[in-house]
């Protein structure tokens, strides 16, 4: 790492309109919880600063949708964030929130320093307004049909049915999606960033004077480029949101992804006074965790707007993640398909490391990855357990059974015994130098090598079987795995920090032994430990079912939601030439060799016929006799397993594939005609 004095560390503010999830945790908040407490333990001087995003227009909609107030929407999100995140450890040193004085008046003071510097352009625009709820809408909001392909469904930025990108004044009979009106276009007058001004710049400073950074960071940056940057609007017209500082401005406030940002500076404001020392001095090292659709916000434009007013520092690194799928799917909130973090506090108590060590091991840092529940499960049990722990708890019984629980005292260590020593310090250089390039998922890997070297070294010296024979080799043994287990609960405490607390209890240690220290005796000879319980425990398969279930039924849930699209209109004539009458189901009989189909003779009211059907999997024979159904009586003939079936009995099909008669809400006669 270069020689920086301080650190600011950010994680991407969330927006205070719903929980947390996997994905979230995964892609920003462990790496960069991971990252600070890693400085920390290093002594360095680092802060970990984060808050919520509380404006935008889905929390304007959010609100309206729910009756209440934008300030009402946040502060119910705010507070449940920020609590997740206490309960699961993300050190931040403040989480604070956009809607707060500090945090409108730094954004309106560095709106203020660029306009001031002229470094925005005035234009005025059409945009399209709805007049019934009285508000210019964003491009996501207005619906209509694509130029390109007749969706009538297309988006205002693009269209999903056909892919292309995609200008509000593009679409055909564009309507709000909030209200369902029609559009006016209005002029609008909004500040504009040139962005095409700094891309020279943000070329430079990115493609020439960071090649170290991510390549799917780099990657996304050059995609930018290449499209060519444009002026970008930073204002919106909206009444929640901190005020365009300028007269004459009223129903105009900043876009959120301009103040958004600036809650980065100030949080660290309102945290300390020092403020400036972290922000404006070449000597400090800005980091900013996010996730890959964040990216343009954090390279480009952010980095564009600090450059533009000028006293500010620009990131050193912004090691974004790819996107982590749960269960082979998309992570997505509309569907509700995610493990949301305050869910899984409540269904795992005291299990904040098993999601961490998890979300880790796995994290997306080069490409997408996957949470499963069966991987948590190994993950925990055949890792953590087996081997973290299991090390962990053999160090410490034995040296509770036979030292008394003390340090015992070592003598000629074997050439063996020095080197398993020195592995101690190998390692610890090897965490460091992976979590220093933001490789956090090898760094980790690293560290259970420590955990395994241990175990690996128990097993080859069999302590148990020397103890009668020969004592004295025992305490070499002792004392190295002590050691071990001393520098495990140092260098995992950035990756798990609840696991290392407690090891700190059993080891009897006050704080976290410095991580400059690991390598050296961590523990004196003599040192006495305290009373050693589990570190981790097993996940049961009833736990893991039970989650599974629980996704199961939101995937029930969302397929039931889905209604077939409607078919093309018939004539009233086509309807007429359906014969379509109420029946009686006389005789029913499996077709033979066959799982699903049953022959059923049935009384039409014209005559009684059979008819093959696909519903064995539902109905017993038996149950049928006597059944009221509804037939469609002139479907030509068709011979189906050589029965000659004559119509079709009418059934309702739903997404579990589950079937039920169409029937007659009377009990009516065999014949009646349905029109
Ligand atoms: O994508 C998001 O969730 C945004 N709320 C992130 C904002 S990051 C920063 F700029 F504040
Ligand atoms: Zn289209």
């Amino acid at each position: 790492m270069k020689n920086f004095k301080r650190h600011i560390i950010t994680a991407a503010l969330p927006y205070a309109n719903g929980g947390i999830h996997i994905g979230h945790l995964a892609g920003v908040y462990v790496p960069a919880d991971i990252y600070a407490r890693y400085l920390r333990l290093r002594g360095r001087d680092a802060l970990f600063v984060c808050g919520s995003d509380e404006h935008g227009v889905p929390i304007t909609l959010k609100a309206k949708r729910e009756g209440i107030t934008p300030q009402q929407v946040v502060d119910k999100y705010h507070t449940i964030i920020k609590k997740s995140f206490e309960e699961f450890g993300i050190s931040f040193d403040i989480f604070s929130r956009t809607s707060n004085k500090v945090h409108h008046e730094t954004a309106s003071e560095f709106f203020s320093a660029l306009n001031e510097k002229s470094e925005f352009i005035k234009k005025i625009t059409q945009q399209y307004y709805d007049e019934e709820n009285k508000q210019f809408l964003a491009d996501r909001y207005i619906s209509g049909t694509c130029p390109n392909c007749g969706n009538e469904n297309a988006y205002g930025d693009q269209c999903e049915k056909c892919g292309s990108a995609l200008s509000p004044t593009d679409l055909i009979n564009p309507r709000s999606t909030i209200s369902g009106s029609t559009l006016v276009l209005k002029d609008t007058e909004h500040w504009f960033l040139p962005l095409d001004k700094y891309q020279p710049f943000l070329e430079k400073w990115i493609l020439e004077d960071h090649k170290d950074w991510k390549p799917n960071v780099i990657g996304a940056c050059k995609s930018w480029f290449d499209m060519g940057l444009k002026p970008r609007a930073v204002s919106r017209d909206l009444d929640w949101g901190v005020p365009v500082p300028v007269p004459n401005s009223e129903g105009k406030v900043l876009y959120v992804w301009f103040d958004a940002p600036i809650g980065y500076i100030s949080a660290t404001k309102e945290l300390t006074p020092d403020w400036e020392k972290y922000w404006k001095s070449s000597d400090s090292q800005l980091v900013h965790f996010i996730g890959k659709d964040n990216i343009v916000f954090h390279c480009i434009i952010f980095p564009a707007m600090l450059n533009a007013e000028g006293s500010y520092i620009l990131p050193e690194n912004v090691p974004a993640n790819q996107f982590l799928n749960l269960e082979n799917d998309k992570i997505s909130t509309s569907r509700n398909w995610a493990v949301w973090l305050h869910e899984y506090l409540q269904d795992f108590e005291n299990k904040q490391d098993v999601l961490r060590y998890v979300l880790t091991a796995n994290a997306p840092d080069t490409k997408d990855s996957d949470f499963t529940w069966k991987d948590f499960q190994a993950r925990n049990n055949n890792e953590l357990l087996a081997v973290f722990g299991n090390f962990v708890n053999r160090s410490l019984v034995l040296t509770k059974k036979y030292f008394n629980n003390q340090v015992p005292e070592p003598q000629d260590l074997t050439e063996d015994e020095i080197a398993v020593l020195a592995e101690i310090t190998k390692l610890r250089l090897a965490v460091e130098g992976k979590i220093e390039l933001y490789r956090f998922r090898d760094a980790l890997k690293s560290l259970m090598a420590l955990a395994r070297l241990g175990n690996k070294f128990l097993a080859e010296t069999e302590p148990w079987k020397l103890w009668k024979t020969e004592p004295e080799k025992v305490k070499n043994i002792l004392y190295i795995a002590l050691q071990l287990t001393a520098a495990l609960s140092t260098l995992a405490e950035p990756f798990l920090p609840f696991s290392a607390a407690k090891l700190r209890g059993f080891l009897n240690l006050s704080e976290a032994i410095a991580w400059d220290k690991v390598g050296t005796e961590l523990l004196p000879i003599g040192h006495q430990l305290a009373k050693a319980g589990l570190l981790f425990e097993k996940i049961s398969d009833e736990q893991v079912t039970e989650q599974v279930n629980k996704l199961q039924a939101t995937k029930n849930a969302n397929a039931a939601k889905i209604v077939p699209p409607a078919k093309e209109n018939i004539t009233f004539d086509d309807f007429q030439k359906m014969d379509i009458r109420t029946a009686v189901v006389l005789e029913a009989e499996r077709v033979k060799k066959t799982k699903k189909l049953l022959k059923l003779l049935v009384d039409t009211g014209i005559d009684k016929r059979t008819v093959v059907s696909g519903i064995a999997e539902y109905y017993k024979p038996e149950e049928l006799i006597g059944k009221r159904v509804v037939v469609l009586v002139n479907l030509e003939p068709r011979k189906i397993r050589g029965i000659v079936s004559q119509g079709m009995v009418l059934m309702a099909e739903n997404h579990l594939g589950e079937l039920s008669f169409v029937a007659s809400e009377k009990e009516f006669a065999a014949g009646r005609e349905i029109s």
